[in-house]
């Protein structure tokens, strides 16, 4: 697809804000432009870089009604003036896999890799170079077509946008979060959309999360639907370290999300695993101190230090000492090493722009 340019001017462009900042949060900030193309009579096309604006979609656009959308994060860094992305091509392939969850059109992956190079070749300015941070990438998909009947859209728009951002959790990998472990709430149920990155799983969340928060808790740690086996947190996968060092991570099912830095973490440590954890065995296992640390994968939460679970009744299980711990701290190390290019990564996992 040959795309259209429509930048702004140099003057236009606002990148020098980011100039003396010492810290970033996650996803507020929004660079000067984005990558948009539709979908329509069964082909992607009008691929453009225009400014960061507004949509204009139907009152009657299906997203809004039925919610057919989906999206997916990545992330770029910047080492010696040049830009890397961080495994994106399993982004784009993870999101055509949600589109055929959510019965959208799938998006041929090198057309995202394309459109995002060619968008970050022009936002370079907008990587941050400070500690923790990374411009993170935004891919997302939504059904336009203007009906109220109930069935896949005939009309898609995707678009890539991108947010300078520092650590999800405030403070980044220096704090450890608690989570609560519920049995009222659940995010997925199999047979379900729990395996796609698909909005309606978030929006489905909301609830869960605030009731957390009410508990003093970051996220919940979600169980499956019999509330017998473990699965993962609200924005990220979940692990587990145990007494001889081995990093358990729930086998994926249709209810969990694939998550790329778990797959990645696999790759990287003989030492890790996956299995179908029971709730009732992990956290008698934290009390025997059998399970010596835990946290969360993701791409914006990176390695999320887990220091304690709190059930419904308010039973408390502090991991270890409650704070973080040596093998998360080696995990959270080599991975980040990694992306900033300070250790070598398996070969196509950064990606220079
Ligand atoms: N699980 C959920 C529900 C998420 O939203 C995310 C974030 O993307 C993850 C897991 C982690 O996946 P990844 O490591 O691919 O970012
Ligand atoms: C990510 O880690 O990229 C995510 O999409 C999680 C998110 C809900 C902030």
């Amino acid at each position: 697809m040959d795309f259209k340019l429509d930048l702004l001017p140099e003057e236009k462009r606002n990148h020098g804000c980011l100039k003396g900042l010492e810290t970033l949060s996650f996803g507020q900030m929004r660079s000067d432009h984005m990558f948009v193309c539709e979908y329509e009579d069964g082909e992607w096309k009008d691929g453009r870089i225009v400014p960061y604006q507004d949509f204009s979609i139907a009152p009657g656009a299906m997203v809004l009604h039925y919610g057919q959308a989906i999206f997916e994060g990545a992330k770029a860094f910047q080492r010696d003036g040049e830009l890397y992305t961080w495994r994106f091509d399993k982004n784009a392939e993870r999101l055509n896999e949600s589109a055929r969850i959510l019965c959208m059109p799938e998006i041929p992956v090198d057309l995202q890799i394309d459109a995002l190079n060619r968008l970050l070749d022009v936002e370079r300015e907008w990587c941050p170079k400070i500690e923790e941070s990374s411009l993170y990438i935004r891919p997302f998909m939504f059904a336009t077509q203007d009906s109220l009947g109930v069935h896949p859209s005939s009309k898609y728009t995707f678009c890539i946008m991108l947010s300078p951002s520092g650590p999800y959790y405030a403070g980044g990998f220096s704090n450890t979060v608690t989570l609560l472990v519920t049995e009222k709430f659940h995010r997925a149920t199999t047979g379900g959309t729990g395996a796609a990155k698909a909005c309606g799983n978030y929006a489905a969340s909301l609830r869960a999360q605030e009731f957390a928060k009410s508990k003093n808790c970051a996220q919940v740690l979600y169980l499956d639907v019999t509330n017998t086996y473990l699965e993962e947190v609200g924005a990220m996968n979940h692990f587990h370290i145990k007494k001889d060092g081995s990093i358990i991570i729930p086998e994926f099912t249709d209810t969990i999300l694939k998550s790329i830095t778990s797959q990645s973490v696999l790759e990287l440590f003989p030492n890790a695993r996956q299995e179908r954890i029971k709730i009732a065995d992990f956290l008698e296992q934290i009390e025997n101190g059998e399970i010596i640390e835990a946290g969360g994968f993701g791409t914006a939460a990176v390695i999320t230090p887990v220091g304690k679970y709190v059930t419904d009744e308010g039973k408390e299980y502090v991991v270890g000492n409650g704070e973080i711990g040596e093998h998360t701290r080696a995990i959270y190390e080599k991975y980040v090493s990694m992306q900033r290019g300070d250790t070598e990564a398996p070969e196509g996992w950064l990606a220079k722009v």
